[in-house]
């Protein structure tokens, strides 16, 4: 962290991930479309944030969560799985996506993103393990499309995910007491 934060002040980070950057300062709304890879994100997309996050420029201790660098920008992902949809439901075998993508979705909040619920089109498996046959498997795929290609134009009408901050925090970092969904016992 202290290497990131000397070669972002001495404008000294390798070029791409300047690059990178700007186009993050640059965007009002940033899509992280992948594939769900070992229910997470792919390992290149996670070395981006660790490669492009740098503390010091885009998070120090304080400008994280609510008062983080990028907020008033949205993020969403958009995941596709290749998983049918019901594996992904209440005892499916797929487990629960809103926890997989819990790690992501923290992270961009960090940073200061209004998080958008993610667009996730499951079943997206083409080749190896078919659940369907192809021309089912296309017509699906067109379907999954124009429900994205709707949803986009009208992003950003929507509201993000509801995460605490720190208006919400006590000192050591736990919701206060008087906070509505503070359990209590
Ligand atoms: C390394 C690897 C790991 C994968 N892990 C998962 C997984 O955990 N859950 C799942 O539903 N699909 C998994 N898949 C299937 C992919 O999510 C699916 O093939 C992908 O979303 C299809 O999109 P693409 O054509 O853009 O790759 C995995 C695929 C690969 C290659």
């Amino acid at each position: 962290m202290t290497e990131q934060r000397a070669h972002y002040e001495r404008g000294a980070l390798p070029t791409e991930v300047q690059h990178e950057i700007a186009r993050l300062e640059w965007a009002d709304l940033v899509i992280f479309q992948f594939p769900l890879w070992w229910h997470a994100q792919p390992a290149i997309l996670k070395g981006w944030f660790d490669r492009v996050l740098v503390y010091g420029g885009l998070y120090s201790g304080s400008r994280r969560y609510n008062r983080g660098h990028f907020r008033g920008k949205k993020a969403i992902c958009s995941v596709t799985t290749g998983s049918p949809e019901q594996a992904f439901m209440p005892f499916g075998r797929a487990g629960n996506i809103v926890e997989w993508l819990w790690p992501i979705h923290s992270s961009l909040y960090y940073v200061g993103f209004d998080v958008l619920a993610p667009q996730v089109s499951y079943g997206i498996q083409g080749g190896g393990i078919l659940y369907q046959k192809e021309a089912v498997f296309r017509k699906q795929i067109e379907e999954k499309k124009a429900i994205w290609a709707a949803r986009l134009t009208t992003l950003f009408e929507e509201s993000p995910i509801p995460f605490t901050g720190w208006e919400d925090w006590d000192e050591d970092g736990l919701l206060k007491q008087s906070h509505p969904i503070r359990w209590r016992p």
